[in-house]
């Protein structure tokens, strides 16, 4: 048996916007609407999540996982600025208890990529007051994270959200489409990062981090390469690892590799399996993750936040899962510490710019009904995560 430690957090993941449906208050509801963007579809009433949370946490607390991390809308919290709804304040409260109800730890987002809209209109991560507005946000949700939460992630892949923020200027665009990090609005990440850990760190047995994309760059050996992975990774991945030293703990999300050449990154290899996103299938991918964010941020506590593969056949979901936690397994025998495994995602979501086709979830949704139909994957991480291990 390869048994995990004890206390080990088992669980899936989701985000709101992407599950909630009618998040209308948000800037990606109005950039779904607009034309001439490279969204294919907007969210609408995505799985009705708003409402159905229970039964959602439900199926997993059914399967027998124990962790389940959403995240707060903020642009719910405060529709408008200075404006705080008390009544979204008390739905995700109750979201918080129910999870305790059914027996699952939740852990809480307070920022997965969408921010209300008047945010945007106001400068976004450019604003001068920008950290201060994250920090005020923060303190708003103190009702819904102040009590029975144990693990806070204060914002969702800032990497990720650094290189979206890029995105227009042409130039900033480098071989196969992955814009350069406007190293400007990382640094404001950071600022409210740490500003939103500040009043997180009021609240006594709360733990704060980030979740942190990491994407297994490795070169292809061509010379020239290696140079171009140092030059690649080090602002896309490294640099956000390197900050988290000092945070209670680190998110790591991993899902695949990129292979960079002397010209930056490849297009994966013909031949080689490839999931409904277009990325290599590759199971080492959250281990790399792990051993690389223990190492960069020199020891921080770390929980996989994501991981997992967007495909219609759920046997390929189940052997990616399994290799992955084998070699995160070897992970923690390494001395790391490894807190939980939280897949991506608890149910097929909207995958942002690529609409609802990707399939992510250990439970499917009916689009037009919302009837939630587990997959064998859901009944078996279950299993994993009630024997706290899986066989040899
Ligand atoms: C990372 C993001 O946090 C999440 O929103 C997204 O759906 C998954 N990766 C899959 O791309």
């Amino acid at each position: 048996m390869l048994t995990f430690p004890d206390g080990f957090l088992w669980g899936a993941a989701t985000a709101a916007h992407q599950i909630e449906g009618n998040n209308i208050n948000s800037n990606w509801w109005v950039h779904e609407h607009e034309a001439g963007t490279n969204i294919v579809e907007p969210s609408g009433d995505a799985m009705d999540s708003y409402h159905r949370y229970r039964e959602d946490m439900q199926l997993l607390a059914d399967a027998g996982l124990n962790t389940y991390r959403f995240s707060i809308e903020w642009a719910r919290i405060e529709p408008e600025r200075g404006i705080v709804s008390r009544a979204e304040v008390d739905h995700y409260r109750r979201m918080v208890d129910t999870a305790h109800e059914l027996g699952l730890n939740p852990v809480v987002t307070l920022m997965h990529f969408t921010v209300p809209r008047w945010f945007e209109r106001d400068g976004f991560w450019r604003a001068k007051d920008a950290a201060d507005l994250f920090a005020r946000y923060t303190e708003l949700t103190l009702p819904i994270v102040g009590e029975g939460v144990e693990h806070v992630c204060t914002i969702n892949e800032p990497n990720i959200a650094a290189m979206l923020a890029g995105g227009e200027d042409a130039a900033n665009l480098v071989a196969y489409g992955l814009p350069n990090p406007d190293l400007f609005v990382a640094d404001a990440l950071l600022e409210s990062h740490k500003r939103s850990r500040e009043v997180l760190s009021q609240v006594s047995g709360l733990k704060s981090g980030w979740t942190i994309a990491t994407q297994a760059f490795r070169s292809n050996g061509e010379p020239g390469s290696d140079e171009m992975l140092r030059e690649y990774g080090y602002p896309r991945d490294d640099w956000y690892l390197e900050q988290s030293a000092g945070d209670d703990f680190l998110g790591v999300q991993a899902y695949t590799r990129t292979f960079i050449g002397p010209k930056g990154p490849l297009p994966v290899e013909d031949g080689v399996e490839t999931t409904l996103t277009g990325w290599e299938f590759y199971p080492p991918a959250a281990a790399e993750g792990v051993r690389s964010a223990w190492e960069l941020s020199g020891g921080v506590p770390i929980m996989i936040t994501e991981n997992g593969i967007a495909t219609s056949d759920d046997t390929r979901r189940i052997d990616y899962t399994d290799g992955a936690l084998r070699e995160l397994h070897a992970c923690i025998q390494d001395g790391i510490q490894l807190e939980g495994y939280l897949h991506w995602s608890a149910l097929d979501n909207y995958e942002w710019a690529s609409g609802f086709r990707p399939t992510f979830g250990l439970i499917a949704v009916d689009r037009e009904t919302f009837v939630r139909t587990p997959k064998p994957s859901l009944a078996w991480l279950g299993n994993v995560a009630k024997a706290n291990g899986l066989t040899e």
